[in-house]
């Protein structure tokens, strides 16, 4: 048993997230109009989330082969959700039905039902229009104990989430991208404020008992983990598939050009701002941290 499963805040919070997630519910399966193609001769997401924006490459490349690194850019994103999803979805089957974790089972219930449906669209969309790409998965903490364990899964599940949600808000608001773009977008952005509601308020409980249970040291490693997660998190973004399919001749050097450019750590810093600073509000990453996350150099 945990203290923190058993709070009122988190049986409430539970609750309230489960019927939201009921009036929400939709039939992913039928709710989306699956064209034969997505190309519309034009970006297939907004400018500013290219990895090239703010680098001289963005000038350098053609309207046409800028065209085609956000379709495989994309490609990239939405199998970057695949296997996210896969990785959450395995965490929280394994704890559905354990005792410590009955107060949120019901919630939990529809997390996973509605990641699975997040998981089909994405992986529909790479397999239809393009491939989906493999897996680098980022190595957890490796905790024994079932407090951090938790911390850490439940925060990695965050952290992703928000990150891609700096993503969808952006394209499911972009009418110049083709509607079925648009609208996987918009829908997932809509389900995933609950997630990350839900997931804030797991993530503040488990923090503030361990800083009652764990010394500063302890502390410390969980800091700076959070900090190495959040820029794996970040590099994976840039991927060499994606600038290979898009006809880039040396992709690995490309990437290694492209994501240490000083001109990305703005975008970085903006794409990770709102999760960082929660981190940051409950004590569980260090201010200075954001530059580590941010600014890449000599990879
Ligand atoms: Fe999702
Ligand atoms: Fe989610």
């Amino acid at each position: 048993m945990s203290p923190v499963f058993e709070s009122q805040d988190v049986i409430g919070l539970s609750k309230k997230i489960s019927e939201k997630s009921l009036a929400g519910y939709y039939n992913p399966y039928t709710k989306f109009n699956w064209t034969d193609s997505v190309d519309t001769g034009k970006l297939w997401v907004d400018a500013d989330l290219l990895s090239v924006y703010g680098t001289p490459y963005i000038d350098e490349l053609s309207k046409e082969q800028l065209i085609n690194l956000s379709k495989w850019e994309s490609i990239n994103f939405y199998s970057l959700n695949v296997h996210g999803i896969k990785e959450l979805i395995n965490e929280m089957v394994n704890r559905i039905h354990h005792p410590r974790y009955k107060s949120i089972s019901q919630f939990l219930h529809h997390f996973i039902g509605e990641e699975n449906e997040h998981m089909w669209f994405f992986a529909e969309f790479c397999n239809r229009y393009g491939r989906i790409y493999p897996s680098k998965a980022i190595p957890g903490l490796g905790k024994e104990d079932q407090d951090i364990e938790d911390f850490i899964v439940f925060s990695r599940v965050v952290i992703f989430e928000e990150i891609v949600d700096y993503y969808n808000s952006k394209v499911g608001g972009n009418t110049e991208v083709h509607p079925l773009i648009k609208d996987i977008n918009y829908y997932h952005h809509i389900d995933e404020s609950r997630h990350v509601a839900f997931g804030r308020g797991i993530i503040k409980a488990l923090f503030s008992a361990l800083k009652e249970k764990l010394d500063e040291q302890e502390l410390e490693g969980i800091r700076t983990y959070l900090a190495a997660y959040m820029k794996s998190s970040l590099e994976q973004l840039y991927s060499p598939s994606a600038y290979r399919d898009a006809g880039i001749p040396t992709p690995h050097d490309f990437r290694r050009k492209v994501m240490n450019h000083p001109g990305r750590t703005e975008s970085h810093k903006k794409m990770i701002k709102r999760t960082f600073n929660f981190f940051e509000s409950i004590g569980a990453i260090r201010k200075e941290d954001e530059k580590h996350v941010c600014e890449f150099i000599n990879h």
